[in-house]
């Protein structure tokens, strides 16, 4: 199944073909909410021998047996918990908007799945996140969140060109993404953190846009939902943000998991290196989620989603001029949800699934929450953030700010 973008899978249409098979695998799957993203993973899931998609939930009905159909499921629930007391599934993926990403994850991992893909960003805020994170470290089971670009070729070969110093120290990123910050920001924030070995975040300076739709770039990234009801994905988004995220020094992939903090907050410049970053109508018209990475020997340049037919590229720039390097295709969906059934199969998280794990995607969040939270109260936000609500609810409560 080729499927470049997961984003713009269709939500309807012919049935898909599933592959012949003699038995199926031993991983009963069911699917939490069946609109285009659980489309993209029931797609790559159904060309996976090792798992079977067992059920649909969506309190939708159509959307359900819609979705059923296309795919070949056998049972449809209107709810999670329904679903979790009749099927008993090995492996939950929850395609629900962010809001309601923590119930049903919680709830699984209370039912005892062995695993779990959440779709980003991992919720609206840390208390949800937390709760998840917790709930799956106490059942010690697979808990993944699909920030799956990290294993598209362009930012993994990127990764690895900055860890073996191809570009030497890197001083800056910068970074564009269409969209809001909770739902694409999230891709973004998650990239610099890869390229970087994902050390922690030291602080975040940034300011937001809400003017009115008409004073909008019509050339940039904004959302069609900001102009209509400033709400996408069942929560508030702004029109554009731009602002700077510094980072401590490197400290390698193995700090991925290693929850590391940094205590204090250190003053402006301090640590490794920083990522300034655009977003919705404050973006420039580069591709989505492109990159460019200053170092002291060189610098990166990543394409984002090209428009049009155009192919990812991935350049770098050292003595000579730029070169490109060259990209095998990948299917980032296909790749991360079979890391999900290699780790639950094995018992523990796969290397690639161990990029893709749940408190990586909450110190995403930590980092886009930090950043909303720096421009209601204008002025810069030291890390650790403490939990609390989704600030641009405390904003247009007339709560926040200053
Ligand atoms: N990883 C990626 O690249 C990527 C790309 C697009 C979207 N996403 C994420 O995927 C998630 C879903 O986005 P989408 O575009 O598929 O949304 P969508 O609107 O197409 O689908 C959401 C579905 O969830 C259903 N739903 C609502 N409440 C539910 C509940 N309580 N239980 C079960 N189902 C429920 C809705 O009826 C709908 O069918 C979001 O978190 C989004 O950010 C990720």
């Amino acid at each position: 199944m080729a499927m470049s973008r997961p984003d713009l899978a269709p939500q309807t249409g012919s049935p898909v073909a599933v592959p012949a098979r003699a038995s199926r695998g031993p991983l009963c799957v069911a699917i939490v909410g069946c609109g285009k993203m659980a489309s993209a993973h029931a797609a790559a899931l159904l060309e996976d021998e090792r798992c079977e998609l067992v059920a649909a939930v969506d309190p939708v009905g159509e959307a359900a047996a819609g979705f059923a159909r296309r795919f070949s499921l056998p049972r449809t629930y209107p709810d999670h918990r329904a679903m979790l007391r009749a099927e008993a599934p090995d492996i939950v993926v929850v395609c629900t908007w962010p809001p309601d990403h923590a119930a049903p994850v919680v709830d699984a991992l209370a039912a005892g799945v062995r695993g779990i893909l959440c779709e980003k960003p991992l919720a609206v805020t840390l208390s949800e996140a937390d709760r998840m994170v917790a709930a799956a470290e106490q059942a010690g089971a697979i808990f993944m969140v699909g920030h799956q670009r990290r294993l598209e070729p362009r930012y993994a070969l990127a990764r690895q060109l900055v860890a073996q110093g191809a570009v030497g120290e890197v001083l800056e990123v910068i970074g564009a993404a269409g969209g809001d910050l909770l739902s694409d920001g999230t891709h973004l924030v998650d990239l610099v953190r890869f390229l970087l070995g994902d050390p922690p975040a030291l602080w975040v300076f940034a300011g937001i846009d809400r003017t009115l739709p008409e004073r909008m770039s019509p050339e940039g990234f904004g959302t069609r939902d900001f102009n209509t009801t400033r709400h996408r994905y069942g929560h508030r988004i702004e029109g554009g943000a731009v602002g700077h995220v510094q980072f401590a020094r490197a400290a390698g992939p193995e700090a991925a998991g290693a929850g590391a903090r940094v205590g204090a907050a250190p003053g402006a410049g301090a640590g490794g290196a920083r990522l300034l970053f655009e977003t919705g109508c404050l973006a420039r018209p580069t591709g989505y989620q492109s990159l460019r990475v200053e170092g002291t020997l060189g610098r990166l340049a990543i394409s984002g989603d090209p428009s049009g037919d155009g192919a990812p590229w991935l350049r770098i720039q050292r003595d000579r001029g730029w070169e490109d390097v060259p990209l095998p295709r990948v299917n980032a969906v296909q790749r991360q949800d079979a890391a999900l059934l290699d780790s639950v199969l094995a018992g523990r998280a796969t290397p690639e699934a161990a990029l893709l794990l749940g408190h990586s995607a909450r110190a995403d969040l930590e980092i886009l929450l930090a950043a909303l939270e720096s421009a209601v109260q204008r002025e810069r936000v030291p890390l650790p953030l403490q939990p609390a609500d989704h600030p641009l609810e405390r904003l247009e409560s007339g709560e926040g700010g200053r």
